[in-house]
């Protein structure tokens, strides 16, 4: 069991600072004071947080809608990462679920403040970790399992299905979990990644620079999108009848035409098009996790850094270089 660290008023903790948007160079290892958990929180110490599509969108300010949720002209909580795994060190008098000592991991409300030693926040949303997983494996699972669980919830032997990104952090999931379910699957990225794609168990892969996959009409039964950049009236028409497209992230504009006009578009023809809205959820946590232990596949971890060097990580996951997740491993502390 890892020692319990109490927090002392005017004692500080270091942790990844970002005042403003921008590239991999607005982030730098600073000192905060210890959050103090209020008494319906738990003060998590930290051991590794994992980066997402959405910490890269949360850096630079873009697509739109990460303004929407962390403010406008700066972000309003400058300690970025969502993604953690670490150990209890204190609870507020309220928590009764967990106590000092408890490994757990899971996704924090409002996506910020993981990329710390510290961090307090509410306990609905973590899961006890199994032991079978490390630190590290554990913080690589909650948003992006979460998506790909609700993207394939329906997937069937002999689907098609093709995943758009799917060489990312949610990209890989999609594909492990359509894999395990018995699909068929494309995955689009970058050429360089189509080995790393057909090594996690893809099918077929595309190029996204020089092919369309859009262009094939009638060919997937689901097509799962987390860098949209097509209209509804476009992406239906890849799908099968019958067939599903749902986007999880890419372009605002994109984001609201599917959300707007998506239904209708897909129902024409007995299709679905719409915005797969994911849940922060610790039953979904606790599920994906046991899925992907079920299925043999190991998250996909494509590098690991110490918290130190979170601008050389983000400055990886900006450049397109990555495969799988980037995880940072948070010293034991003082
Ligand atoms: N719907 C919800 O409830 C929900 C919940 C959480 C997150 N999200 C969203 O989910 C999205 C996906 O996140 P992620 O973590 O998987 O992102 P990611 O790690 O950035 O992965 C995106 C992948 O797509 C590749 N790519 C870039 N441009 C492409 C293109 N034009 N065509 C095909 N592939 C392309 C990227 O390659 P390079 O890295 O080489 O550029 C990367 O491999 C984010 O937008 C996030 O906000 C949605």
């Amino acid at each position: 069991m890892w020692p319990v660290r109490v927090p002392q008023v005017g004692v500080t903790m270091q942790a990844v600072i970002q005042d403003r948007y921008g590239s991999a160079d607005v982030v730098r290892l600073g000192e905060l004071p210890d959050p103090v958990p209020a008494d319906d929180e738990v003060l998590l110490r930290v051991r590794a947080v994992s980066l997402n599509g959405s910490d890269r969108e949360n850096l630079e300010g873009r697509p739109a809608y990460a303004r929407w949720t962390n403010g406008l002209r700066h972000p309003r909580d400058p300690v970025p990462g969502s993604d953690v795994a670490g150990v209890v060190a204190a609870v507020g008098r309220g928590v009764t679920e967990y106590a000092p000592g408890d490994e757990l991991y899971g996704e924090l409300a409002g996506y910020r403040g993981g990329m710390a030693e510290l961090v307090a926040t509410r306990p609905k949303l973590l899961a006890r970790k199994p032991d079978g997983l490390s630190f590290v494996e554990a913080a690589a699972i909650p948003q992006a399992g979460g998506i790909a669980h609700r993207a394939t919830a329906h997937v069937r032997p002999g689907d098609a299905v093709l995943v758009n990104g799917a060489g990312g952090a949610g990209g890989v999931f999609v594909v492990g979990l359509a894999k395990h379910a018995g699909a068929e699957v494309t995955g689009v990225d970058r050429a360089d990644k189509a080995d790393f794609l057909r090594e996690i168990g893809a099918d077929h892969t595309i190029d996204f620079a020089t092919q369309d996959w859009a262009d094939e009409r009638g060919r997937y039964d689901l097509i799962v999108d987390l860098v949209a950049e097509r209209s509804p009236f476009r992406v239906h028409r890849a799908l099968r009848p019958g067939g599903r497209y749902a986007m999880v992230g890419g372009q605002a504009r994109i984001l609201l035409g599917t959300a707007a006009v998506g239904f209708p578009v897909g129902r024409v023809r007995g299709k679905r098009v719409g915005v797969l809205v994911v849940p922060q959820s610790r039953a979904d946590l606790e599920s994906v996790t046991a899925l992907i232990s079920q299925a043999g596949f190991s998250p996909p971890i494509d590098s690991v850094y110490p918290l130190r060097d979170a601008q050389a990580a983000f400055a990886r996951i900006a450049a397109g270089d990555s495969r799988g997740k980037i995880v940072l491993e948070v010293p034991e502390g003082r």
